[in-house]
C-alpha cells in the first residue's frame, strides 16, 4: 500500500468511497477519524457546557477544552495557551482582529492588505475603513499572482498599523515571503496578522518563528470538524485589545451601568463556545503533529508538478500562479479558452473528480490575473498520482464535451 492510501484508510468519507477523487481540499479538508472519534466521544460522554458549572460533567468539559487550547498552542509552537483564542473558523478570527484591534486606530491610521487576499481577509478591512476613517493600502500582485515585494517600501509608512497577508493563496497557492513582509512591516512598527487558512493543512505551523502577531486558520481546513478556528495572537498584543463580541464568558463582573472584562483567552470568547469542536480541531492537529512532513510535501509536490505537466498539454488550458512548484502549495488554479469554470466541474464531477470552480472568494485576486472565474485542483496529503492520471483525463474529456 502507498503511503497515501495508508493515509487515505484514516479518512472515513473517502474510505467510503474509493473511487472518488476529492480534489477540493482547500475547500475543505476531510475529516480525520481521530477529529471524528474524538467529537463523538466528547458528545458522548463529557458533553457539558465550559466555565459556568461545577458537576462532574462540566469539569470533564472544562479540562477537555483547556487540554484543546494546549494542544493547538503546541501545534503552533505558541508561547502559552492563553494566546489560542477559539472562534467558529478563520473568518470570525479575521473579523474579531478587524474589531478588536480596529477598536485601537485612529482616523488616517493605515492597514496594509493584499491583492491576493482572500474575501474573509479583504472585507472585514474594507468595513473597519469605512466605519472608523482609516487608509486601507492595497499590495499589488506580480503576473503570476504572488505578492509583490518591491512595492513595499512605497506603501508603508509610520502610519501603519497592521499589514494582514495571506501565508498561501487559495487560488494560485502562491507562498508568501512571509519573512520579507515581517521585516518591512517591523520597520514602520506595524504588527503583522497571517491569515493560515490555506497553510495549516500542509503542516504544523511556528508562529514564533514567523515573528508575526496574529494568525487565523479554521479547523475544517487542517482535517478537522467545521465550525471551530483558531486566532492565536501574541499575548502582550491580544493583552491590549478591547473585547469584540459581548455576552456570556468573557467578564469579570456585570453591574448594571458597566461591565469589566475577563483576562485572555475567555475576553475573546463571548458566549459557549464550540466545545466539541476544539477537542476534534486538537486532535485532527495531534495526528498531524506525528505525520513525516518531509515526506508527504515531496509528494504534494510532485503531485502538483504532475498535473501542472499535464494540465499545460492539454489545448486551450491556461495555468493561474506561479509557473513551477516550488513557490506554491499543491493548489492549482488554471483557465481553459472559451470553457466555463461551472460547466468544467460539472462534467468533472460525472468523472468522480470533486474540483471547485469559480470565484474562489478572491475577486480582487481573480481580476489582477484576468480572469472571471477559474476551476480549481487542490491536492491534500491522501492524494496520488491516481488522482492526477483522472483529473487530466477529465480535463480533456471536458474540453471534448464542451468545446
Ligand atoms: N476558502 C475556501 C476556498 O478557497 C472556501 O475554497
Amino acid at each position: 500500500m502507498s503511503e497515501a492510501s495508508v493515509l487515505r484508510a484514516g479518512f472515513p468519507l473517502l474510505a467510503a468511497n474509493p473511487g472518488l477523487h476529492y480534489l477540493d481540499s482547500a475547500a475543505t479538508a476531510q475529516i480525520h477519524r481521530a477529529a471524528l472519534d474524538a467529537v463523538v466521544c466528547h458528545e458522548t460522554l463529557s458533553r457539558a457546557n465550559v466555565l459556568r458549572g461545577s458537576h462532574r460533567l462540566a469539569e470533564a468539559a472544562d479540562q477537555a477544552f483547556d487540554a484543546a487550547r494546549r494542544r493547538v498552542a503546541r501545534f503552533l509552537n505558541a508561547n502559552s495557551a492563553e494566546e489560542v483564542i477559539f472562534t467558529s473558523g478563520a473568518t470570525a478570527a479575521l473579523n474579531l482582529v478587524a474589531h478588536a484591534f480596529g477598536a485601537t486606530l485612529r482616523p488616517g491610521d493605515r492597514v496594509l492588505i493584499s491583492q491576493a487576499e482572500h474575501h474573509s481577509n479583504f472585507v472585514p478591512w474594507q468595513m473597519l475603513r469605512d466605519r472608523a476613517g482609516i487608509e486601507l493600502d492595497l499590495l499589488p500582485v506580480t503576473a503570476s499572482g504572488e505578492l509583490d515585494p518591491a512595492a513595499l517600501p512605497r506603501l508603508l509608512s509610520a502610519r501603519t498599523r497592521l499589514v494582514a497577508v495571506t501565508q498561501c493563496s487559495n487560488v494560485t497557492g502562491a507562498w508568501t515571503d512571509v519573512a520579507a513582509i515581517v521585516a518591512a512591516a517591523r520597520r514602520v512598527g506595524a504588527k503583522v496578522l497571517l491569515d493560515g487558512a490555506q497553510a495549516v493543512q500542509h503542516g504544523p505551523q511556528d508562529v514564533r518563528a514567523l515573528g508575526i502577531d496574529f494568525y487565523a486558520f479554521s479547523g475544517h481546513k487542517c482535517f478537522g470538524p467545521g465550525g471551530v478556528g483558531v486566532l492565536w495572537g501574541k499575548a502582550e498584543v491580544l493583552a491590549a485589545l478591547p473585547p469584540f463580541l459581548g455576552g456570556g464568558g468573557m467578564i469579570d463582573e456585570v453591574a448594571p451601568q458597566r461591565s469589566t472584562w475577563a483576562e485572555l483567552p475567555r475576553r475573546f470568547e463571548a458566549g459557549t463556545p464550540p466545545i466539541a469542536q476544539a477537542v476534534g480541531l486538537a486532535s485532527a492537529l495531534d495526528w498531524m503533529m506525528a505525520l513525516d512532513w518531509t515526506d508527504i510535501h515531496a509528494r504534494e509536490t510532485r503531485l502538483g508538478a504532475q498535473a501542472i505537466e499535464g494540465l499545460l498539454r492539454i489545448p486551450g488550458v491556461r495555468l493561474l500562479g506561479p509557473a513551477g512548484t516550488a513557490a506554491r502549495a499543491p493548489i492549482i488554479s488554471f483557465d481553459i479558452a472559451g470553457l466555463h469554470p461551472h460547466d468544467v466541474c460539472q462534467v468533472l464531477d460525472h468523472h468522480q473528480l470533486a474540483l471547485r470552480g469559480g470565484h474562489h472568494c478572491a475577486q480582487p485576486l481573480l481580476a489582477a490575473l484576468g480572469v472571471d472565474a477559474c476551476a480549481r485542483a487542490s491536492f491534500a496529503l491522501y492524494n496520488d498520482e491516481a488522482d492526477v492520471a483522472a483529473l487530466i483525463d477529465g480535463v480533456a474529456a471536458a474540453v471534448r464535451t464542451l468545446a
